[in-house]
């Protein structure tokens, strides 16, 4: 059995690909390398550069390699260029994941496990959200990936095909190992930027917005280190070839982090203080988005491993030094 990682070079792709590899899987990983890099996929999983919506190709790759699960990462994800190009995201996004479940359910794959967003519930309060929360999405990103997560539903309800959506929060931090981490130019994550920042690949950064009916006036997320999002795709895999039923469930730890708070943290790993400058609010930001965790924790068996978020921002760094001393030895 393998398993088929798409947007297996990309940032939480190339994670989920080490986890699978540690736990003895067989992985194929599908990417065409539009911002994912060859170098970060595992040497030991095999990579096919090709498009999700290439029906021929993902057939053969399924047959070829007796896959039995899907694990569906290959998607665009920033939410105002979903805003200013909405048609797009919705051709990526949704467009394309529609095909990928068809050439599933054709090749009679039996398991889905799908990236989803809290994106998918518009701006959340200060209480920790749940999966039958209100869904308003308020990006052409959050919608489409709300699409793609009701087109699994009804192919679930129709077709021989189990699935399980996971709604990711604030993804951030890499690999403890060091073999992977988020490795995209001109990204926007809040953590990212900040390692950016401290190491002087930037000359400053800014807080967006100082007023938000917050404890500290700046906006709180629920910060989720990526290898333990990575532990909760191998257990919902897990749990799909037991038999379990389908299932959308939210992850991140439950409890949320200011921006202050966060850049705080990155003074303390760093060991110094770095240009920081308090700017007005970015259009579209929540005051706060948090989790309600308790279904994963439940149903996956979940029990997260990293959850400090020191522990988050120390590995964030790490990569990003790391990543300083890659591209020097590429340039
Ligand atoms: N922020 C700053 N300065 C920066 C970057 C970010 O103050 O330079 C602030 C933002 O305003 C926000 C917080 O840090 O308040 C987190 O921002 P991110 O851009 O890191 O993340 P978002 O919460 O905007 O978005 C993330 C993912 C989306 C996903 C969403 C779900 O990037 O893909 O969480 O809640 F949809």
């Amino acid at each position: 059995m393998t398993v088929l990682v798409t947007g297996g070079a990309g940032y939480i792709g190339s994670h989920m690909v080490w986890e699978l590899l540690d736990a003895g899987e067989s992985v194929v990983v599908l990417d065409r390398l539009s911002t994912g890099f060859e170098w970060a996929v595992a040497p030991e999983a095999k990579l096919v550069v090709g498009d999700v919506a290439d029906r021929d190709l993902v057939g053969r790759i399924i047959r070829e390699n007796k896959v039995d699960a899907i694990i569906h990462f290959a998607g665009s994800i920033v939410v105002p260029e979903s805003v200013a190009d909405p048609l797009g995201y919705y051709e990526n996004n949704t467009c394309k994941t529609r095909t990928l479940i068809e050439t599933a359910v054709r090749e009679g794959v039996p398991n889905f496990i799908f990236s989803s967003t809290a994106a998918v519930y518009g701006g959340a309060g200060l209480e920790p959200v749940r999966e039958d929360a209100r869904l308003a999405p308020e990006s052409p990103y959050g919608l489409s990936k709300l699409m793609s997560e009701w087109m699994l539903r009804d192919a679930a309800l129709a077709h021989d095909i189990r699935y399980t959506a996971l709604r990711y929060f604030n993804v951030a931090g890499a690999d403890p190992k060091g073999r992977t981490g988020q490795s995209t130019p001109g990204a926007t994550h809040l953590i990212k930027v900040a390692c950016e920042t401290v190491l002087g690949k930037r000359p400053f950064m800014q807080v967006f917005g100082t007023d938000y009916p917050t404890p500290d006036g700046t906006c709180m997320r629920d910060y989720i280190h990526v290898s333990d999002l990575a532990a909760a795709h191998r257990l919902a895999l897990q749990r799909l070839r037991d038999g379990g039923e389908s299932l959308i469930a939210n992850c991140g730890y439950s409890h949320g982090y200011s921006v202050l708070e966060v850049i705080d943290s990155v003074r303390r790993a760093f060991g110094h203080d770095f240009d920081v400058r308090m700017g007005d609010r970015r259009p579209g930001d929540a005051a706060a988005v948090v989790a309600n965790s308790e279904l994963a924790r439940k149903e996956l068996g979940w029990t997260p491993q990293r959850d400090d978020l020191d522990l988050i921002v120390n590995d964030a760094l790490a990569w990003e030094r790391i990543l300083t001393t890659k591209n020097s030895v590429r340039n």
